[in-house]
């Protein structure tokens, strides 16, 4: 190949890419309602694939500068200090748990033998972290075919011990009423 230098040949790689992209994998037909939604599909365009080129060219195996990048943009998005890159959502979900075990939290540190209250229907490793922690995990039923916590049976999540920590992945306008309900009952 006649390529002047690095840059040019991987501006020309990405373009290529970008035209695979347009050929092979662009979705071509417009999403129509009955379409089906999957739960975990790969969401990508000709972006994702060229920075993903990139990244291969660059053939850096581990965190580098795009997840430097990616942390320092993500964190001014959702405007926080800072944002912490890992290798997967079971390892999000152990570092988010220890979190709340930090001393630093007073009175709201998660400790052992505390019971945290979650979903029935969630990820394995929702639970883990806590069972590896030493609190004690106790499940709020789901309702079907939402899969999220029943609000009207989050008493049954109860008891005299300190409880704390919502499911990750139940929706927000689910866990704040959730949330707010099981505190008020704790203070009666
Ligand atoms: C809440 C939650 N935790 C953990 C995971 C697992 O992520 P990983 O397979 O990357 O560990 C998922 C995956 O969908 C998830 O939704």
């Amino acid at each position: 190949m006649a390529w002047k230098n690095e840059a040019e040949a991987r501006e020309q790689i990405k373009a290529m890419v970008a035209e695979y992209y347009h050929d092979f994998k662009e979705k071509k037909t417009p999403y129509q309602e009955g379409d089906r939604i999957t739960y975990a599909a790969r969401v990508f365009d000709e972006k994702e694939m060229c920075a993903l080129t990139d990244a291969t060219l660059d053939f850096w195996l581990t965190t580098g500068r795009f997840a430097d990048r990616f942390e320092k943009e993500f964190a001014k998005w959702i405007g926080v200090k800072f944002a912490h890159l890992v290798n997967s959502g079971s390892s999000a979900n152990l570092i988010a748990f220890m979190a709340l075990t930090a001393p630093e939290l007073g009175d709201r540190q998660i400790r052992k033998g505390d019971e945290i209250i979650t979903v029935a229907c969630g990820f394995p490793t929702t639970v883990t972290p806590a069972i590896q922690y030493g609190a004690v995990p106790v499940f709020v039923d789901v309702t079907v075919p939402q899969y999220n916590i029943d609000v009207t049976k989050p008493e049954a999540a109860l008891s005299p011990k300190p409880a704390s920590y919502p499911h990750l992945r139940a929706h927000e306008t689910v866990l704040v009423p959730v949330c707010r309900l099981l505190l008020e009952k704790k203070k009666e």
